[in-house]
């Protein structure tokens, strides 16, 4: 009896040991030549030490067409369970480039939609590390259907638990559209992402591409905005993933964990009061607002290249994450276009989704100008601002710094578009327009008739400015709630945000809305 448990032991320990090496030692070489890591090595770098539990190592595809029969290996190109990062619970799957490209199969549909089922009842977030040559070619149609069975869990679990898709390696073909459909996409070391690769392109069109050039970090990271963050090695990115984690909630019922707060709540800091420009019209970086009114070294900008002219990212105050969202005078003015209007609604759309509160920083002249921007259906993208903010249930708080032109001022988290507080700085600038057209407009006749049209012009905007150009009227209607010092920024929205940390609020009951497109 004892023999034979030795024996059955002894063959558990045999299997387990060749799944772990995936493709085998040659392939596992070959992937450390290309200076990649594997999937397990990856999986330890994300999962506190000896906290991953496996689930399906020894699931293999049944396959023999095209000489599938000698290529089976234990766990089929994916590893996937459950392990700990800080100490929270998270679902994760890592693709094995050693075994067949990483290439997707029936097989590795089954065990990913295995593990988003128990991640999705019970309520923790995924992570998935993709390294994938796409769909398993020999396998034809069943590993085209195997998608579907993956992004329908995505979809069913957006917005209930956190999503985050590492790119590693090639993200080609069909293995796009999951992370496409997950919360954020972080690229790291040489991963790529395109749905019709260097080959294909060339022999449809004649364009000659590389995979980096096609789909590389800067293509995503500054022209699609596929990507939303991401780092030179591995390391780096899997390290992002965890810190990008850490300002989440495990799911939509839960609120993101409060971390210690080092940084005292009631922390002024007087360089905000000279950080707005004599010149109106000359930029500062508002970034450097945030960083001096937000917990020290708080700030993870989401997609920092793409739409620069708006600024997105997660912040601490106070312990407690806070999402941010800011118009960017050091950048195209701070205007908003159509790019900037897509970076923003959706990070709306997550704050929303996972209990964080928004704080918005609004200094925009306004929409963009021009028939580029029009064409391309500025007016389409540009909704979903407004659209987003509408429905967003969590915390608003705005702050206007400086320019609240026209579309910008409603757009930007304007007080009726369920803004729960609204602050300005004493160098906003709340108007339908600037001075110079609204006076082209208002008085054309009075201006050319008069004696010294330029005199009588600089005259009228002198008094348009007087009007407008403060915050006072906006603050008489009460469409400010209160005029602030720069410095005061901190503990006000500390306070605020400690008042709404426990808003209620709900919008009618239906199926969805429709959001524009
Ligand atoms: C089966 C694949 C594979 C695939 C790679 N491999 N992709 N096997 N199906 N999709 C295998 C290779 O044959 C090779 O096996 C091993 O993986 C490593 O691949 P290499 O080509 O040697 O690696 P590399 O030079 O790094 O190139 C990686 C790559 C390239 C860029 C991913 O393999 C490639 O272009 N693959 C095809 C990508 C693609 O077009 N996928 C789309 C499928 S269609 P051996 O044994 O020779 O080493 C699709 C549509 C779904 O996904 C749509 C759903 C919405």
């Amino acid at each position: 009896m004892a023999d034979q448990t030795h024996d059955h032991l002894q063959t558990l320990r045999e299997m387990r040991s060749r799944a772990i090496l995936g493709g085998g030692a040659k392939r596992i070489e070959q992937q450390h030549a290309r200076g990649k890591f594997t999937a397990r090595e990856r999986l330890a770098l994300l999962l506190d030490e000896g906290s991953f539990q496996e689930f399906g190592a020894l699931a293999t595809h049944q396959f023999s067409a095209f000489g599938l029969d000698k290529q089976r290996f234990p766990g089929d190109g994916i590893v996937t369970g459950f392990g700990k990062i800080s100490g929270r619970r998270v679902a994760v799957f890592a693709q094995d480039f050693t075994v067949l490209g990483g290439s997707f199969s029936e097989v590795q549909a089954q065990k990913i939609s295995r593990i988003q089922d128990l991640a999705l009842e019970s309520g923790i977030p995924l992570i998935g590390l993709n390294d994938s040559g796409g769909a398993r070619i020999q396998e034809g149609v069943r590993s085209l259907a195997a998608y579907g069975e993956v992004f329908v869990r995505n979809v069913m679990a957006s917005g209930v638990i956190p999503q985050i898709s590492v790119i590693l390696g090639p993200c080609a073909g069909g293995a796009v559209y999951s992370p496409a459909l997950t919360d954020f996409i972080i690229m790291a070391g040489d991963g790529t992402m395109f749905l019709t690769g260097p080959d294909v392109i060339k022999a449809v069109t004649g364009e000659v591409v590389t995979a980096q050039t096609l789909g590389g970090a800067d293509v995503h990271m500054s022209r699609s905005g596929v990507a939303h963050l991401a780092a030179e090695t591995e390391v780096a990115g899997v390290a992002l993933s965890k810190l990008l984690l850490s300002y989440l909630p495990q799911n939509n019922n839960e609120d993101p964990p409060q971390i210690h707060p080092e940084d005292p709540p009631n922390r002024m800091d007087d360089a905000l009061n000279t950080l707005i420009p004599d010149d109106e019209n000359q930029p500062y970086d508002i970034r450097d607002a945030i960083a001096a009114i937000f917990d020290h070294d708080s700030f993870l900008e989401i997609q920092p290249a793409f739409a620069a002219n708006a600024v997105v990212g997660f912040v601490r105050l106070d312990g407690y994450s806070v999402g941010v969202v800011a118009n960017q005078p050091a950048f195209m003015s701070g205007a908003l276009n159509i790019d900037a209007s897509d970076k923003i609604a959706r990070f709306i759309r997550i704050c929303d989704s996972f209990n964080i509160p928004i704080v918005t920083f609004v200094d925009c002249p306004g929409f963009l100008p021009g028939a580029d921007q029009e064409y391309g259906g500025v007016i389409r993208h540009g909704a979903k601002i407004i659209y987003a903010y509408c429905e967003a249930t969590v915390p608003k708080i705005s702050v206007v710094t400086r320019k609240a032109m026209g579309g910008a001022y409603v757009a930007m988290s304007s007080k009726q578009m369920r803004t729960d507080l609204a602050f300005a700085w004493p160098t906003a600038q709340i108007a339908v327009m600037g001075a110079e057209p609204a006076v082209r407009v208002l008085y054309r006749e009075e201006v050319s008739k008069s004696g010294d049209p330029a005199a009588r012009a600089s005259e009228l905007v002198a008094a348009y400015r007087e009007q407008f150009f403060n915050p006072y009227r906006a603050a008489d209607l009460g469409q400010i709630d209160e005029v602030i010092e720069p410095r005061e920024t901190r503990p006000r929205l500390a306070r605020a945000l400690e008042v709404l940390r426990t808003k209620v609020q709900q919008n009618p009951p239906k199926k969805h809305g429709l959001s524009p497109t």
